[in-house]
């Protein structure tokens, strides 16, 4: 089957966020919406029969999760990544976000160290701080125009004692899949101190032409052991709104004490479209990912050459896999507000500010290139014209 990733769908006044809090967030609502991460394209077609089919039965009632569910995940890693991870060792849960809280607030003790790899996506912040725990930055650094990481302050931060490290793998919002060197590195060092690794892999599928994610437990049993993974299909198949995602604990132990508190809180279950739409993704949607892939490739391709062209003041990084291309603006000589502002004001587009992934964000703004081509040609020529004026 075709996809037709141009097509435009209307998305307003459907409860969606990224159209419909336009004005809660950035204070107008005539903006070209380019901020959350959730893709403007329909899901694949398996995806929308299985949840027609749970629709027309007309009861909605409390779920359960037949085994195939997770096993439909862990062939999923397996053919996609190589990965064998045991379908018994994964629990769902309802979201990423919730569950790294509850990673830090359970697996961790108050004022506890953690440490992220600013700029990152910014709800990583605020797991560790709204749980009191001690916030350690280890800021990537910007080598010859690519993001690495810094292996001699995540050296210097775990021998003081950190106890955790959230890593993001493939990186929001600068786009790095990270190499199995690169990772090894930082797994080395975790393991010689003692620093437990939670890897969210929630962008894992979205990896584009020359790259290849490297599921961060799978590079060694050492590894696989000090590590607690998150996937989902939610990015992947643009099903952020039904909330399911799998946490992976190779640890029994660590399994059901997750489990424990999952069932305290009473958030255990499936919604029933959930339940249907994983499954069909994993065993049905390979066909529509690999086409979406393409079109978002070529949709960085586009960018990227516009900006060389028409706005060269403009840096978009050239990502290596998510669909989120990080603009380095720094050459229009704003401060973060005033960045802010234009971008509202003046251009007219909607994006993620960088300073909301940290400071080393600031200049910088997150455009989500998940949508039509014609969009992006619309964003890009606002925001030529409205450099134009400056
Ligand atoms: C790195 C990362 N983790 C988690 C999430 C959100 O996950 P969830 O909606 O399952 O909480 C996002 C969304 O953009 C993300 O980029």
């Amino acid at each position: 089957m075709k996809y037709n990733f141009d097509e435009i769908i209307d998305r307003k006044n459907n409860y969606s966020a990224k159209y419909d809090e336009l004005k809660l967030k950035f204070g107008k609502d005539d903006l070209i919406p380019m901020w959350v991460a959730d893709m403007d394209f329909k899901t694949a077609q398996p995806i929308i029969d299985a949840i027609k089919d749970r629709v027309e039965q007309g009861i909605y009632g409390y779920t359960s999760r037949p085994n195939s569910y997770y096993e439909s995940v862990s062939e999923w890693l397996n053919k996609r990544h190589g990965w064998d991870a045991d379908s018994k060792w994964m629990i769902h849960s309802p979201g990423v976000v919730p569950t790294l809280s509850i990673l830090v607030k359970e697996f961790t003790e108050p004022g506890d160290k953690i440490i992220i790899q600013d700029p990152v996506y910014y709800p990583f912040f605020d797991v560790v701080r709204n749980n009191g725990r001690e916030l350690v930055l280890n800021t990537l650094k910007l080598v010859d125009g690519n993001y690495v990481m810094d292996y001699e302050g995540l050296e210097e931060a775990a021998k003081a004692g950190a106890k955790m490290l959230i890593l993001c793998n493939p990186h929001n919002p600068v786009g790095r899949v990270w190499t199995r060197e690169e990772l090894v590195k930082l797994g080395d060092i975790c393991l010689k101190y003692g620093v437990r690794v939670i890897s969210d892999e929630i962008h894992s599928d979205l990896i584009y032409k020359n790259n290849k994610h490297i599921p961060f437990a799978m590079i060694s049993e050492e590894f696989c052991k000090n590590t607690i993974t998150c996937v989902a299909p939610s990015k992947t198949f643009n099903l952020a709104g039904l909330q399911a995602s799998l946490v992976i604990f190779p640890i029994k132990e660590e399994r059901e004490k997750f489990d424990n508190i999952l069932g305290a809180l009473d958030i255990k279950r499936n919604s029933p479209f959930s339940v249907v739409a994983t499954e069909a993704a994993y065993r049905h949607g390979e066909e529509w990912l690999e086409q979406l892939l393409e079109y978002l490739e070529a949709n960085i391709d586009y960018i990227y050459d516009y900006c060389k062209l028409n706005i060269p003041n403009i840096k978009p990084n050239k990502p290596q896999g998510t669909y989120l291309v990080w603009f380095d603006c720094r050459e229009l000589g704003m401060n973060s507000e005033e960045l802010s502002k234009f971008m509202i004001e003046e251009v007219g587009v909607a994006m993620d500010d960088g300073f909301w992934f940290g400071s080393m964000g600031e200049g910088y703004v997150r455009m989500n290139i998940a949508c039509p081509r014609s969009i992006i040609e619309q964003a890009l020529e606002r925001l030529k014209t409205a450099i134009e004026k400056l």
